[in-house]
């Protein structure tokens, strides 16, 4: 550990670097295989730290996010039928609950290709949806989504106001982790929310991440991993206030959070609050034991790899997720010991992962293969990921690495 002259982008606090991850590219920058285009591959150097004042835990030095989020973007979260029904429960409480008169309309800040507000669309409701990449607005506009695409802040805001007026709702699932700015994002939340409306996020929270040893969740677009301490502390500087949270197991552990301009709390607030001190997530030695976990989990599985290929067994991935880019590459993990990954993502198939430069190939064509062993790399959609193939009569062992290595037979 030494110190630096970086500062928490929530509270300004002095911070000092908890682990380095070395050279990392953007996760979701897939490649095309194209020796001028890996040659030319942009790599960032990846450190983070966690202010010891608020407890946000942040990756220091961030690429630039026109470089993160453009026109081809990759990740398309509809992919996935789980997390479609999670966001349609969410939709229809919000639905039930929140939207009551004619002027009330959700803003949902990274919308991507409209995985939550389909919901709203099929029922008729007043809606917005904004995000940074082009490609993902235009998948969302065919599905009959009001989208813009931009960077969400003050001047944004400010449109949207002319044109549209304030909003009930501002949701926000697994994006505010992805903006560098965060200041900017709550300065528009500021203008934008109506007196009595509320602001939902949600996205991994920082407990689930160091109780599993799943530092995956860390790589360039997911530049903070929040908690109700980190978030309360940013809020509360707009005199937003966390009223209720909800955990879930989803993405490997996530929080949702109700913030709006009244200052009830909820019990559950109160719980997860005192956790995070009892946990200790703002202390720096938390994060070296995390690492020391981190590590752990990379040198099993590189070793259970090395070990089944040299007896000649055949080994390759299933879900081309982003989180795999930051495993892959911290482990040194490359097509010498995964032949390819599988993905049913159009934007992802044909593509070579970052870093490592793994053949990603077409899912519907996994069944085929009977691989000995499949490498679980979207191990969040275990069940649904399993059951499809099940179904689909695929053969093979499949293999989950967090926290430990985990063998089950496809059959
Ligand atoms: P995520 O873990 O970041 O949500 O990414 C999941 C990835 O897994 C995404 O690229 C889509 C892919 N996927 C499949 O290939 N098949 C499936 O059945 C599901 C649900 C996801
Ligand atoms: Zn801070």
């Amino acid at each position: 550990m030494f110190n630096s002259a970086f500062k928490c982008r929530v509270c300004d606090n002095n911070l000092s670097i908890t682990i380095d991850f070395g050279l990392m590219p953007i996760a979701n920058n897939l490649l095309e295989q194209n020796y001028e285009v890996v040659k030319s591959e942009y790599k960032f150097h990846m450190q983070t730290a966690v202010c010891n004042k608020c407890g946000c835990f942040q990756i220091v030095k961030v690429p630039d996010k026109n470089l993160m989020f453009n026109n081809t973007y990759t990740y398309f979260a509809s992919q996935s039928k789980s997390m479609t029904h999670h966001f349609q429960i969410l939709g229809d409480s919000i639905m039930k609950n929140f939207v009551k008169d004619e002027s009330d309309y959700v803003l949902d800040l990274g919308s991507n290709d409209g995985i939550f507000l389909k919901n709203f669309v099929d029922n008729e409701i007043d809606h917005l949806g904004v995000d940074a990449s082009e490609n993902v607005v235009n998948n969302s506009k065919s599905k009959g989504i009001n989208a813009i695409c931009g960077f969400f802040n003050k001047n944004l805001c400010e449109s949207i106001i002319k044109s549209k007026g304030k909003a009930k709702v501002i949701i926000s699932t697994n994006t505010m982790h992805h903006i560098e700015k965060c200041h900017e994002v709550l300065e528009g939340m500021d203008l934008l929310l109506k007196d009595d409306g509320m602001i939902i996020i949600e996205d991994p929270y920082l407990p689930d991440m160091l109780k599993l040893g799943s530092f995956e969740q860390i790589y360039a677009e997911h530049n903070f991993i929040w908690c109700c301490s980190s978030y309360k502390t940013l809020f509360e500087k707009y005199s937003f206030f966390l009223n209720d949270v909800e955990h879930f197991s989803i993405h490997g552990g996530s929080m949702r959070y109700y913030f709006s301009r009244n200052k009830e709390r909820s019990k559950s607030v109160d719980k997860y609050l005192a956790l995070e001190k009892n946990i200790k997530v703002a202390d720096d030695l938390t994060y070296e034991n995390f690492k020391i976990k981190s590590e752990e989990v990379c040198n099993k599985l590189k070793n259970f790899l090395k070990e089944e290929k040299s007896k000649g067994k055949r080994i390759c991935g299933y879900g081309a997720t982003a989180k795999s880019s930051t495993l892959l590459n911290f482990a040194k993990i490359d097509g010498s010991l995964i032949e390819c990954i599988y993905d049913s993502t159009p934007a992802k198939i044909g593509k070579i992962t970052p870093g490592t430069h793994i053949p990603i190939k077409d899912a519907s064509k996994f069944r085929f293969e009977n691989f000995d062993y499949t490498i679980l790399f979207a191990w969040n959609l275990k069940n649904e990921i399993t059951a499809k193939e099940k179904k689909n009569g695929a053969r093979t062992t499949w293999v989950e690495y967090v926290p430990e290595i985990k063998l089950t037979n496809a059959n």
